[in-house]
């Protein structure tokens, strides 16, 4: 007879269930007439497999139906053959195989020692070399043409720009003859959005500034990597060859593409917000609602977005401890993309632990102030500060730093007499004084805020608000995390997906 061995499995039998007995047989197959002959156990006492019945079944099903259970028997199979496991107890290769989990549990628990290493000596190495090949990181000088100033902070100064096209640098004629550029506003108004750069200017002549620069280009690659939607497209960087009108010779650029002229902030800032982003988010007007619905369905949208970008960022272990409105590029397709990550934490490489405190935006900073307890001692190096984080970030969830931050962005986008700086620097006040309990703060405040948009729907939105805007109750916790914000009823039940659903269906059609 010709006979093949299906399945096999130390595992001892279990006799009440015929799919458990499945798993844990040999099949002996008759090739000829596709049908079991034999189903066999494997004895341990014994060392041999032991016929237990015979069964008559279709072959292909059964196949079909164990596929799974047969790479996993056979996996066992040679485990237990495996020379290290010879010789061992049960009690003791149950003691080796449980290690092994709680092993596998720790590496993997957020942030991710495991997923890190991963990234840092496979994925980053593969990036430089590929970019390296492509060419994508050796942007120079001349590639650029520096447009006006957006912004300075305390390490770095912000200007828009223009990609030069290469023929512009490379034609043998203009290695003769120095080069010089044509006029910004010759070029700047007929650049294509895609040659649109963001260049920043790291102030390397301030202590902590080269620091910085390198924190937020290692952010920005790492970001490109494992989220890369939730974030500025990141070009690279360049250290200024010679010095000639915004370059010095030595100091370092960091460079993205231009994904919007306006951020959330500069959207706040106009008294038509939120509605002025109603088409840019749903693609054209809602209709069938009136205006404040719609204007409630408008920062559902926004924030569902901001969160979900800050539970990407999260599940790769950096929190951004800059989250603000001007901190949120609005594309011209209606996405929200994070900027600015010279704040940034990640716990498992040490960086920016504790930050200088003038990177901090005191107005959208939660009251712990820091991710980690000042009394955290400095990052230990690298490796042991990676094999440390998933107890740190246990111990002090640093993610719900960010979770502060994106209640105190709707609750600007809620309710407009939040949004000047005169107001929120006044809210800070009062809600300091009612121990960051929103719900005190409403009864004491004198700000005459209108609650309109987060009572709505049941008060969903003041619930959420409530549930971010807090101190750190037990343990550190007591503020909802991105993840679990999503799963609040103001997202799930929310109208405005069903809105966005419409209006796409809508745009197909036309
Ligand atoms: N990728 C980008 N696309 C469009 N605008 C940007 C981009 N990055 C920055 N900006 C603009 O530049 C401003 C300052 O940038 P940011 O990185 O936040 O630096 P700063 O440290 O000065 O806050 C932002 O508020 C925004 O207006
Ligand atoms: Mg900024």
């Amino acid at each position: 007879m010709n006979v093949v061995l299906g399945m096999a499995s130390l595992l001892p039998p279990t006799p009440t269930a015929t799919a458990t007995v499945q798993q844990h047989y040999c099949y002996y197959y008759n090739l000829h007439n596709s049908q079991i002959v034999a189903i066999c156990c494997f004895s341990p006492a014994h060392k041999k497999l032991l016929p237990i019945t015979s069964k008559r079944k279709s072959r292909r099903g059964l196949i079909r139906c164990n596929a799974f259970f047969d790479d996993v028997a056979t996996g066992l199979l040679e485990l237990e053959n495996a020379p290290y496991f010879q010789g061992l107890s049960e009690t003791q290769r149950w003691w080796i195989v449980a290690f092994g989990g709680l092993v596998w549990i720790y590496f993997t628990a957020r942030p991710g020692v495991l997923i890190g290493a991963i990234d840092a000596y496979l994925l980053a190495p593969l990036q430089l070399a590929l970019d390296s090949f492509s060419g994508r990181r050796n942007l120079k000088r001349t590639d650029f043409l520096v447009g006006e100033k957006l912004g300075e902070g305390s390490f770095g100064i912000v200007y828009s720009g223009v990609l030069l096209p290469k023929n512009l640098n490379d034609s043998p004629a203009d290695q003769k003859r120095p080069r010089r550029p044509p006029p910004r506003s010759a070029l700047v108004p007929q650049s294509q959005s895609k040659d649109k750069v963001i260049l920043k200017k790291v102030k390397v002549e301030i202590k902590g500034a080269r620091e910085f620069g390198d924190f937020e280009e290692w952010f920005n690659y790492r970001l490109a990597r494992a989220a890369p939607e939730t974030c500025a497209e990141f070009l690279g960087s360049f250290v200024a060859d010679k010095t000639n009108s915004q370059f010095t010779k030595g100091g370092k650029w960091l460079v993205w593409k231009f994904e919007g002229d306006l951020t959330l902030g500069d959207y706040m800032k106009d008294r038509n917000f939120p509605s002025n982003l109603e088409s840019l988010m749903f693609g054209r007007v809602l209709r069938g609602a009136d205006s404040s619905k719609r204007n409630a369905l408008i920062i559902k949208q926004v924030m569902r977005q901001i969160i979900t970008s800050l539970k990407k960022i999260h599940d790769t272990g950096i929190v951004h401890r800059d989250i603000k409105p001007d901190n949120l590029v609005v594309t011209k397709r209606g996405r929200i993309k994070l900027i600015d990550f010279g704040a940034a934490t990640d716990l498992r490489i040490g960086k920016n632990y504790v930050p200088n405190k003038t990177l901090l935006d005191p107005y959208y900073c939660p009251p712990e102030l820091y991710v980690l307890p000042e009394e955290t001692p400095s990052p230990p190096p690298e490796p042991i500060a990676a094999l440390l984080s998933p107890i740190l970030w246990q111990l002090n969830s640093p993610d719900l730093f960010d979770m502060y931050s994106a209640g105190i962005v709707l609750l600007q986008m809620a309710i407009p007499s939040l949004r000047s700086a005169a107001a929120l620097r006044n809210f800070n006040l009062e809600i300091k004084s009612c121990g960051y309990d929103l719900k005190k703060w409403r009864d004491y405040t004198r700000l005459r805020p209108d609650f309109q948009i987060l009572d709505s729907e049941s008060g969903r939105g003041w619930d959420l608000a409530t549930k971010l805007i807090s101190e750190r109750g037990y343990l550190r916790r007591g503020r909802l995390s991105a993840a679990a914000a999503l799963r609040h009823p103001y997202f799930l039940l929310g109208g405005d997906q069903a809105a966005a659903v419409l209006s796409k269906l809508s745009l197909d059609r036309k």
